[in-house]
């Protein structure tokens, strides 16, 4: 580092300390803020929080400060609530008030500042983009139309696990092969394209891109040049790596996926043969020859399917597999459904999905415990607003705690257990949907999940087919799978991809 920059930085440092005492002192006769530990000029409570702020620690502050808090990150006001009511006001009561999203530093390059539809404030761009994603991605027509699709995939993976002998002897790291599923089921939907295997190079470039921009954006270590910017520059070599990440990714995009579809389309209307069902890039290109989007908002929705629908849903499926080896007695029960309701050896498809309550209620009990998403998508607040009698300065993060209130024992009888008969017992009315404010793995409300639709029959079919056809069993030597999480800026997903033993089942 050059000591020019250092001594820049210091310089700034120290003008800011002066200006953000005053602009504190200033301030702090104006607002009533919600609790928090004591903030230092210019860092807030970054040197006594830290980068960390995953679901289980922004519990313990909970703990602490109460069911709504702050922490004044650097320049960035970070608020946390973590009680059924104030999520009603958050995401229900004041929805619009708190509807919009806070982007940081990576996310803004990632989404080229909100031109995608999940990391866009709240306003005309965001109604715009979820008209015109909600025909070709949102719908029952779409699950009816793409169902038959996923149940190939799933029967193709049951078909590569039988033909893998290792699969029944030492194991295999089976979400290797399900993320394949996963890109196939959305690639389908998508483009009407899926993948061959999991050596396909198109393939393999595009888990490697995603996989890094997952990493860049969930990862903490760019937190200190986000919340504090006199200490961006050093974040420059980081930000760098991200722009390569987001150029190279969206020409993928363009390149292999969208162009072709162009050129299908075109040869489909030169020939004048409507040659089948249109996939949702038809739709989304027809939005844009309307005018209605641009091409940069046509590749950035390709990019929010490619994260919110892919891994979100790869993730609960890699929970719901590591919890039901780890509880042979609750896999065996969901088996005798399947087998009394469809009869032995008769594949689960969507329409079976609603006959099989043991089989929901272990997703269910999957996406609280495990939830993929702990702490929403977040939000943010355009303009000063109340919440609980306090003040929440204009443009707060507003974190919303999930998993803690369908975690919280005060709430939920011995939420650490993983127990799928609560769902048909003391909590048998509670939906995924969000019809009880303290549970909300997909959120509520105007930016509640609208994949929600998609994800619970793909996750029923995997999860059902892989139970139905093999015993899943933890490797030799080993009595439990490791299920360590790993969160991000606001993901939970299992550290160690467990190696898993399938034996076929003999019917
Ligand atoms: C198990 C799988 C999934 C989980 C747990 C999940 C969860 C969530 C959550 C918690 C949010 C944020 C809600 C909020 O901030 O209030 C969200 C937003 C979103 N999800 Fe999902 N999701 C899943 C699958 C999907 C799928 C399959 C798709 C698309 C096909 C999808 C598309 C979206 C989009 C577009 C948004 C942004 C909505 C907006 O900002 O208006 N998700 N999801």
């Amino acid at each position: 580092m050059d000591l020019l920059l250092l001594e820049k930085s210091l310089l700034g440092l120290f003008l800011a300390i002066i200006v953000a005492t005053m602009v504190s002192k200033l301030r702090g006769k104006k607002f009533k803020l919600p609790p928090g530990p004591i903030p230092v000029p210019i860092f807030g409570n970054w040197l006594q929080v830290g980068d960390d702020l995953n679901h289980r620690n922004l519990t313990a502050y909970a703990k602490k400060f109460g069911e709504i808090f702050l922490h004044r990150m650097g320049q960035r006001n970070l608020v946390v609530v973590s009680s059924p009511e104030l999520a009603k006001e958050v995401l229900h009561t004041q929805g619009v008030e708190f509807g919009s999203r806070t982007r940081n530093v990576v996310f803004d390059i990632f989404t080229g500042k909100g031109q995608d539809m999940v990391f866009t404030v709240y306003g005309e761009h965001w109604r715009k983009m979820r008209r015109i994603m909600t025909v070709p991605f949102f719908t029952n027509k779409v699950v009816q139309q793409n169902r038959a699709g996923w149940e190939a995939e799933a029967a193709a993976v049951v078909d590569d696990v039988k033909k893998n002998p290792e699969a029944a002897t030492s194991g295999i790291v089976l979400r290797r092969r399900l993320q394949l599923m996963m890109y196939n089921n959305m690639y389908r939907i998508m483009f009407d394209r899926r993948f061959e295997s999991e050596d396909d190079p198109l393939f393999v470039k595009l888990k490697a891109l995603n996989g890094e921009r997952s990493r860049l954006a969930q990862s903490f270590e760019y937190n200190y040049g986000d919340f504090i910017p006199i200490l961006r520059p050093f974040l420059r070599g980081y930000l760098q790596i991200c722009k390569d990440v987001k150029t190279k990714r969206l020409q993928l995009f363009k390149d292999y996926f969208v162009d072709e579809r162009k050129k299908v389309a075109s040869t489909k209307s030169s020939s004048n043969n409507d040659g089948g069902l249109k996939c949702a890039m038809d739709h989304i290109l027809e939005a844009q020859q309307k005018g209605e989007i641009n091409e940069d908002n046509v590749l950035y929705i390709v990019e929010n399917i490619n994260v919110a629908a892919i891994e979100t849903t790869l993730w609960s499926i890699e929970w719901g597999i590591a919890e039901l080896v780890n509880h042979p007695e609750i896999r065996k029960k969901v088996r005798e459904e399947l087998d009394t309701v469809l009869g032995p050896g008769v594949q689960i498809t969507e329409p079976d999905t609603h006959k099989l309550p043991y089989l929901q209620a272990v997703i269910k009990e999957t996406l609280r415990l495990r939830m993929a998403i702990p702490l929403l998508v977040p939000h943010m607040n355009l303009h000063d607003a109340k919440l609980n009698g306090y003040d929440i300065p204009a443009e707060s993060k507003i974190l919303v705690n999930a998993w803690w209130l369908a975690n919280n024992p005060a709430q939920w009888k011995k939420p650490e257990e993983f127990r799928p008969e609560r769902f048909l017992e003391e909590e048998a009315k509670v939906e995924a949907n969000g019809n009880d404010f303290r549970y909300l793995p997909f959120g509520v409300g105007r930016r509640s999940c609208p994949g929600i639709i998609l994800a619970l029959p793909i996750l029923c079919i995997t999860i059902g087919r892989l139970v139905q056809n093999f015993e899943l069993l933890p490797p030799p030597g080993q009595a439990k799978l490791d299920t360590t999480e790993k969160g991000g800026q606001f993901s939970l997903h299992i550290m160690k991809h467990s190696t898993i033993v399938l034996k076929p089942r003999s019917f």
